[in-house]
């Protein structure tokens, strides 16, 4: 406090740009902790997938090997609660009486539970077997979608400045971000519009889902 007063006294503008400062730090820190499903979608399979099975629908095998019986997070009941609210759950702040459930505030930061609860919140339209290897896929990368996507997908390759197509770049989260995984998938085996190739016979299942990945990681 005797710091704050003689601060005060001596340099009362400089008080106020260090407050402005901090304020905009905590702001952007904020802003940095937005729920981000993408994020939520690991640790989903990390940690509760085991018990509520990739669709959230279903017993996953601990589910099954203890006779436990997880809730339907893909059921109405979950899907009409907001982020906060299903955060709140997931903490257990909000547990009632008896459930069997982990508390999870227990074992995992806040932040990442808010970041699950915005995954379950898109459970149903996500498909965790997406879920690749984007070093596998950063290889076809360069060799299937560089010419037109360009390095790291900034949209600038070669074959896409010939044929004048407007391309995205993959590199801004706003991009395929909007895209729900399997929306993204589709895009990559069908095509999209008029210069985007299906990739589907090219390429199989298993190197489609790994270039999928490495388009989403090219975003974090
Ligand atoms: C060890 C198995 C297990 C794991 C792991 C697990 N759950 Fe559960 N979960 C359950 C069971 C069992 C229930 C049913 C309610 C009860 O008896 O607690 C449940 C219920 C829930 C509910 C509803 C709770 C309520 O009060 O309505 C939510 C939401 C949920 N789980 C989310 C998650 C999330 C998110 C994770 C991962 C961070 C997770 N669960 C991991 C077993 C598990
Ligand atoms: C012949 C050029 C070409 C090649 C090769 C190509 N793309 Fe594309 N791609 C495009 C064009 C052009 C678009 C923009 C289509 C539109 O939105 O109008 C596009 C769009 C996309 C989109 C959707 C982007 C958005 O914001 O809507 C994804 C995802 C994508 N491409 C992935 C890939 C992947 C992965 C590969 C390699 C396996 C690949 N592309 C190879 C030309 C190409």
């Amino acid at each position: 406090m005797i710091t704050i007063n003689f601060l005060n006294a001596r340099w009362p503008s400089l008080n106020i740009m260090i407050l402005a400062a901090i304020i905009c730090m905590a702001q952007s820190a904020d802003a940095g902790r937005d729920p981000d499903p993408n994020i939520g979608r690991q640790l989903y399979q990390s940690y509760c997938l085991v018990c509520h099975g990739p669709h959230g629908d279903t017993k996953g095998p601990l589910a099954v090997k203890l006779n436990l019986k997880p809730e339907n997070l893909a059921s109405a009941k979950y899907q009409k609660k907001s982020i906060s609210e299903m955060a709140l759950i997931i903490g257990g702040y909000e547990r009632m009486a008896g459930k069997k459930m982990p508390i999870w505030r227990r074992a995992i930061p806040e932040s990442n539970i808010e970041h699950i609860a915005a995954y379950i919140a898109q459970i149903k339209s996500t498909d965790l077997r997406f879920i690749g290897d984007p070093r596998r896929g950063r290889l076809i990368f360069r060799n299937s979608c560089v010419a037109c996507h360009g390095s790291r997908g900034k949209g600038t390759g070669i074959l896409a400045k010939l044929i004048g197509a407007p391309m995205s770049d993959f590199s801004n989260p706003e991009s395929v971000k909007r895209y729900s995984d399997k929306a993204l998938l589709m895009i990559i085996r069908k095509g999209k519009d008029k210069f985007m190739p299906g990739w589907e016979g090219t390429l199989n299942n298993k190197e489609i889902i790994d270039v999928a990945s490495y388009v989403r990681s090219l975003s974090k």
